[in-house]
Parts: C-alpha cells; sequence; structure tokens
C-alpha cells in the first residue's frame, strides 16, 4: 500500500495568509489531505513556516523590529488563520527551530563530503555605505526586459522574468540607495548541469511526462536553456549558519534551507510521536508518494533543485507528483500585498465569522489549476447565494423539513427497484457523478471534483421535484416516506462527500442528520470499485437505520447580503488604510470595476546626482506604427528639434497609432538603445497610469514648448 507524504510550500513568515495563497497550495493539500485519509490511506501532511531569507530581513527593517520579532509574531498570525479556515495540518513547524537548523547542516554537509558542494569566488555586488553584500532582493535597478525601475536582484515583479544581479540596470542598494560596488566573496555552488546526469535523477524525469502541462512546460524551459551551477550559499547574518570553516558571516541559501524543512517537520513529528526513526517511512521508503503542493513561483524549487538536493543525498524519495497551481487575481486584478490588494484570511475569519466554507467553496470552484483565476466578491456572493444556499442548502433543508412533517423526523423504509423509475434513475447518476468525482480527485483536478459534488446535491432536488413528496405527503404516505428516506440516505452521502471540501458544512450536517459516517462507510465511498458503486438500490449501502430519527432542521447557509459585500469592496481600497484614516473616505462603489486602484509603493530615493543624470526632454510624436507580430508595441518616430530618434514603445493596447501623431510627449533619451523586435529603440516615453490602469500621454501639448526642450 502506497504512503503519502503531502508537504505545501512552506509560507514565508513576513506576512499573513492571503487568498492568493490558499488558491495555490494550501486549500488543495488541505481537501487532498482529507480525502486520501476519507479514502482510508496513510498519509502526512506537513508544513510550517519558512523564516529565513531576504523576504524576512527586509520586512523586518520595514516594519523596525528585527526578524526574530517579525517571525514569531507572523508564525502565530499564520498558523491561526489556517486552523480558522480548517486546514489541519499533520504536523506545523517552523523553520527557525533548533532540529531544523541542526537537519539543513547535516544536510549540506553530506552533499559537501560528497563534492556535491563546489566552493568558488565570485565578484558580488557590495554597500560601501551598510558595509554589507547585497544578496538578491538587497539590489534594485532597471529590469533589461520591460525597463521597469524597481527590479530586484533577482527578478522582476513587473514582467515576471528571473534576473541576475548582473543584469539590472543602474542597480541601487535597498539598505542605502547608494550605488553599490563589487567585491569578491567565497560561495558555495550546486553544479546542476553535472547533477542533471545522476542515475536517480534521470528515472525521476521520466514521472514528469504525467505531472501538469504547466509544471512539465516549466521544468522543461528550465533544462533547455541549460542549467548553471547555483551558489547554495549567501552573505547574510540571518540564516542557518554554513557548517563549514571559514564561513563566517555566512548562511545557507534560503532555498536550500526551506525545503529541507519537510524532512525536519517530519522528523519533530515522528519524534514527538515517540517514534524517532519513523520518518524513513515516508522519506527513504519505495511505497512513498511524495506530493508538493506549491504555487508556480515554486516550480522550478521543488521540480529541479530540491529534487537534486534529494538525489545527491541518495537513498531519498523523489517527488512523486507536483500539481503546482497557476495565481489567483483580484477583482481583475494581479493580488498585491505592498498595495494592499489582498483578502487576508485572518482579517476574513475575522469580518465574516462562521463563512469558512462560503469561502473555501469559492476559492475551489475557481482554483487556478490550469491558467489564472480570479476571486471577486460578487463571484463570492452569487457562488453562495445560487449553489451553497439554493442547491446544497436548500436539498437539505426540504428533506428535514418534510421528514419530520411526515413522521416528526423518523426514517421511512427504503424503496425498492420497482418503486419508481425517478429512484433508480437517481441511484444511476448518483453513482455516475461519484465516479467522476473520484477520477478527478486522482487527477488532481479538485475543482471538477467539488462541481461534482454540488452536483450530486442538485440531482436530490430534481429527484424531489419529479417525485413531489409534499403532494405525496397528502396522498400517498407510504411513497412519501420512500421518497424522502432515499433522499435522506442522499444527505448522509453528501456528508462524506463533502467532508474533504467543506468540512464545516459536513460536521453541521451531520450533526442535523443525527449520523456520523463510520471509517468503513467513508472507506467505502472513496474507493472505485466498492460495493457502493454498483449503482442499484438493492446494492446500496444502507446509512440510516429504518426508524432513524433527524435532528431538528436548521439552515446550512444563510444568503450574503449585499451591504457584505460592498463592505469587502471597499475595504479592498487603499484609501482605507489606518494610516489615512483622516483623509476622506472615497465614496462606496459597489462595483468592482470602479475600485479606485492601489496607489503604486514610492520607490527609494535617489541622490540629486542620480536624478541630474537622466536626460529629459519633450518630444513630438511624428508617426506610429504596429509592429507585424506583436501585439503589445508600436514603434514610434519622434522628433527632439535637432534629431529624429525612433523608440518602441509598449501601449498598442492603448492607443491607436493615429491618435498619437502629432502629440507631445515625455521622454527619456540618454536610456541605453537596446533591440526590441529587431528594432533599435533609442529612448522612452512616459506615460501616466489612470485608475482604470489605462496609459495616458504625459506632455505639455502647447505653451509655446517646442520639441527637444528640456525637463528639469
Ligand atoms: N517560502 C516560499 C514561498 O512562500 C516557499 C518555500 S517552499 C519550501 O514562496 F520548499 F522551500 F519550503
Ligand atoms: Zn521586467
Amino acid at each position: 500500500m502506497p504512503r503519502y507524504l503531502l508537504t505545501a510550500a512552506l509560507p514565508y513568515a513576513n506576512g499573513p495568509i492571503h487568498i492568493g495563497h490558499l488558491a495555490g497550495c494550501y486549500l488543495p493539500a488541505d481537501v487532498y489531505h482529507r480525502y486520501l485519509k476519507a479514502k482510508g490511506e496513510d498519509a502526512l501532511l506537513i508544513c510550517g513556516t519558512d523564516e529565513h531569507g531576504v523576504a524576512i530581513t527586509l520586512q523586518a527593517r520595514k516594519e523596525g523590529v528585527t526578524p526574530q520579532e517579525l517571525v514569531d509574531r507572523n508564525f502565530k498570525v499564520i498558523h491561526q488563520a489556517f486552523e480558522g479556515l480548517g486546514i489541519v495540518f499533520t504536523h506545523f513547524s517552523r523553520t527557525s527551530r533548533e532540529i531544523h537548523h541542526r537537519e539543513a547542516q547535516a544536510f549540506f554537509l553530506d552533499l559537501y563530503n560528497k563534492g556535491f558542494l563546489k566552493e568558488k569566488t565570485t565578484s558580488q555586488f557590495y554597500d560601501p555605505v551598510a558595509g554589507t553584500f547585497l544578496a538578491d532582493r538587497y539590489l534594485v535597478g532597471t529590469c533589461p526586459h520591460c525597463s521597469f525601475d524597481g527590479a530586484y536582484g533577482d527578478q522582476c515583479e513587473k514582467c515576471g522574468t528571473s534576473l541576475s544581479p548582473d543584469e539590472l540596470q543602474y542597480p541601487r542598494s535597498v539598505l542605502s540607495g547608494s550605488v553599490p560596488e563589487k567585491r569578491e566573496t567565497n560561495n558555495w555552488f550546486l553544479p546542476m548541469d553535472e547533477m542533471l546526469h545522476l542515475p536517480e535523477f534521470a528515472t525521476y524525469t521520466e514521472r514528469i511526462a504525467r505531472w501538469k502541462s504547466n509544471v512539465k512546460g516549466q521544468f522543461n524551459s528550465w533544462v533547455q536553456q541549460g542549467l548553471q551551477p547555483r551558489s547554495m550559499t549567501r552573505d547574510l547574518d540571518w540564516g542557518v549558519k554554513v557548517p563549514l570553516e571559514g564561513a563566517e558571516g555566512k548562511v545557507l541559501y534560503v532555498w536550500f534551507d526551506a525545503p529541507i524543512g519537510y524532512l525536519s517537520a517530519t522528523k519533530e513529528y515522528m519524534d514527538l510521536q515517540g517514534n524517532p526513526e519513523g520518518w524513513r517511512d515516508y522519506w527513504e521508503s519505495e511505497d512513498s508518494r511524495l506530493v508538493h503542493f506549491i504555487g508556480k513561483d515554486n516550480i522550478v524549487f521543488h521540480t529541479l533543485i530540491f529534487p537534486m538536493m534529494l538525489a545527491a543525498h541518495g537513498q531519498m524519495v523523489l517527488p512523486w507528483q507536483v500539481p503546482a497551481n497557476e495565481f489567483m487575481n483580484l477583482e481583475g486584478r494581479k493580488l498585491s500585498t505592498s498595495r494592499g490588494w489582498a483578502v487576508w484570511l485572518h482579517e476574513y475569519l475575522q469580518d465574516i465569522p462562521g463563512r469558512q466554507d462560503e469561502l473555501r467553496y469559492t476559492l475551489l470552484c475557481n482554483l487556478p489549476e490550469t491558467k489564472d483565476a480570479d476571486f471577486s466578491w460578487q463571484d463570492y456572493q452569487l457562488r453562495v447565494n445560487s449553489e451553497l444556499v439554493a442547491i446544497l442548502g436548500n436539498f437539505v433543508n426540504r428533506v428535514m423539513v418534510l421528514t419530520h412533517k411526515l413522521s416528526d423526523g423518523h426514517c421511512g423504509d427504503l424503496p425498492t427497484v420497482e418503486a419508481n423509475t425517478s429512484h433508480v434513475s437517481l441511484e444511476l447518476e448518483l453513482a455516475g457523478t461519484r465516479q467522476e468525482i473520484l477520477l478527478a480527485m486522482e487527477q488532481f483536478r479538485l475543482r471538477e471534483a467539488m462541481a461534482g459534488v454540488i452536483h450530486l446535491a442538485r440531482l436530490g432536488n430534481r429527484y424531489l421535484a419529479e417525485t413531489e413528496p409534499w403532494k405525496l405527503l397528502k396522498t400517498d404516505s407510504e411513497a412519501a416516506s420512500r421518497v424522502l428516506r432515499l433522499a435522506a440516505e442522499l444527505c448522509a452521502e453528501l456528508c462524506i462527500a463533502l467532508e474533504p471540501f467543506l468540512p464545516f458544512t459536513a460536521s453541521k450536517l451531520s450533526h442535523q442528520l443525527q449520523w456520523q459516517a463510520s471509517a468503513q462507510e467513508r472507506e467505502a465511498w472513496w474507493n472505485p470499485g466498492s460495493a457502493d458503486s454498483k449503482g442499484t438500490v438493492d446494492a446500496r449501502t444502507r446509512y440510516l437505520a429504518q426508524g432513524h430519527r433527524l435532528g431538528p432542521a436548521a439552515l446550512l447557509f444563510v444568503p450574503i447580503e449585499d451591504e457584505l459585500i460592498q463592505a469587502q469592496i471597499h475595504k479592498l481600497s487603499p484609501m482605507n488604510d489606518s494610516k489615512l484614516e483622516n483623509d476622506p473616505k472615497p465614496e462606496n462603489k459597489s462595483k468592482p470595476e470602479n475600485t479606485p486602484k492601489p496607489d503604486a509603493e514610492l520607490k527609494p530615493e535617489v541622490t540629486y546626482d542620480q536624478f541630474a543624470a537622466l536626460d529629459l526632454r519633450i518630444a513630438t510624436i511624428l508617426s506610429a506604427q504596429p509592429v507585424p507580430g506583436a501585439d503589445k508595441v508600436l514603434e514610434i518616430k519622434v522628433d527632439l528639434g535637432d534629431e529624429q530618434r525612433t523608440v518602441v514603445s509598449g501601449i498598442a493596447q492603448h492607443f491607436q497609432p493615429e491618435e498619437l501623431v502629432g502629440k507631445q510627449v515625455l521622454m527619456l533619451t540618454n536610456l541605453a538603445p537596446r533591440k526590441i523586435r529587431g528594432i533599435v529603440s533609442q529612448g522612452m516615453l512616459l506615460m501616466a497610469e489612470n485608475q482604470e490602469g489605462q496609459l495616458v500621454l504625459v506632455g505639455p501639448n502647447g505653451n509655446g514648448i517646442l520639441p527637444g526642450d528640456r525637463v528639469s
């Protein structure tokens, strides 16, 4: 029998959890884990907070607290919020714990002793003012791909490209704003290019064929690009110390230590269980299936780097599945924590108490399993009111109320096959839907499985509409009793089917039915081919004993009012930030499209000299034309008074070429020329972005200003 080791990406303890995190991995991981347990499988779900790396130190600096204070606080907030939403881990740990430091160091030493970590001297950016090396996100500058000035040393968040610090144009230190210099330093590199050929790794790559295409695609593109040795240490003082002599002031790269957190957390859990060797069954056994639940930004680390580390270590299982999700947007925009464009789990639980499953449901219906998806408050309201209330809640309520009316809540006899064709067709359709749910779960298509469960209730409603027990009640009470008994059986079945997805509802329903599924009943339902799947009334498992008395009827869901939705939409506006409490509140807008766009974060300070280095002028647009094969950019000719230039500008989706001609516009003229779509672009046109995200020209357009005039 297989054993499952499920992991959910360790969340950075630099802030709380929002709906993007939930949809990306935590909710799917919880649902899948509950499903496996219901099925009777041996499964662990391991998680914890990721407490190292510059994500932590930068945030601590911003908040004026120590990294330790920051992670202590966020660990609690994160852990409690997960519990609040019914996300249940077998074990939830922290990478700051001693056991983790010990394990990560031992892992590093093991690889080092096997010759997998090679020391290399490289020159790295150093901040002479702050007196420290500048790892990854301590460096900002201009993105060479999209010219966004605010790209980090490891990634441009505007266009999503991974960068190395050397690619950044005009690099600056986040710490002091100063221009960094290069200094030599030693670090330890994982030779990823060579490791691709490790025998353990070669057999692993064969599995990837059956993975989701988004995961496969990223994996293949990394491999095809050609892998480079990657540094596994950093010059930083927060993290797991490098356990080598001469490595003072260096820590393990956070992406080296964090995934080892899955292992150290398993060991910690087994120690607590009094079974210190128990982790081996999950990490070293051939029967073990390691499944990483992650968001798409973590794919390379979980499909390449960590598996290579595991392969190099030897004896360890490599991932069996990596069902990574794409991103969840909010009201049509990318989530942005710095701009306050997010729905925070801990706030949701506080603002809308007792509605955990409403959020779980909306997220599950919109999981970004194959492409980016969107969460909107109106969709939330619609899903709750027209699906949870009108389909699921309504079905259960009708059964409860009618059974009480008919027989004071006592269940009658099950109908026989001959009784009514509606019974038979209901049974067949339920069995078919159940098979679809099971298949979807096996294939990690949780969204479809969720829809399947709601479909069970929809079939129940249809059955009631066909048989009309409220009429039978008066004319043929025996027939009414049989119909309601079968419907009550479906309620019991729903309890089982709902549990992995909407556990709060499942337990409310179980309470109403005054019935609880046994482990055998749950296992039989969730295992294909068990007796329950034959699809005929006779073979049907009886969940409720004859004469069983249902509890009092209560509503499973109540509709979501408009006011609640409006308050949440309103809350998204950054103007409501508590720091701006004295400012007038923006008008309450009900339509999400009208919600004011959050202000962009201010960029780090620059010196006067840095500013003076920019040559800004007024340009007049002479012509604009589309670039074949590129629907985002226009080729634009401008007049700068004494010369004409060509600029390739990514504004094609905001302007018709004709409307640009003759307009004056602000231009940065001394930006290094670069080739875009085969055309050399000699500068950049500056635009403003309005509340709707539309670009608008910025220029004098008249006032006696001529092309070529300076702006300063
Ligand atoms: N902290 C990372 C993030 O939030 C995820 C780390 S996953 C682990 O993106 F494998 F490294 F633990
Ligand atoms: Zn970019």
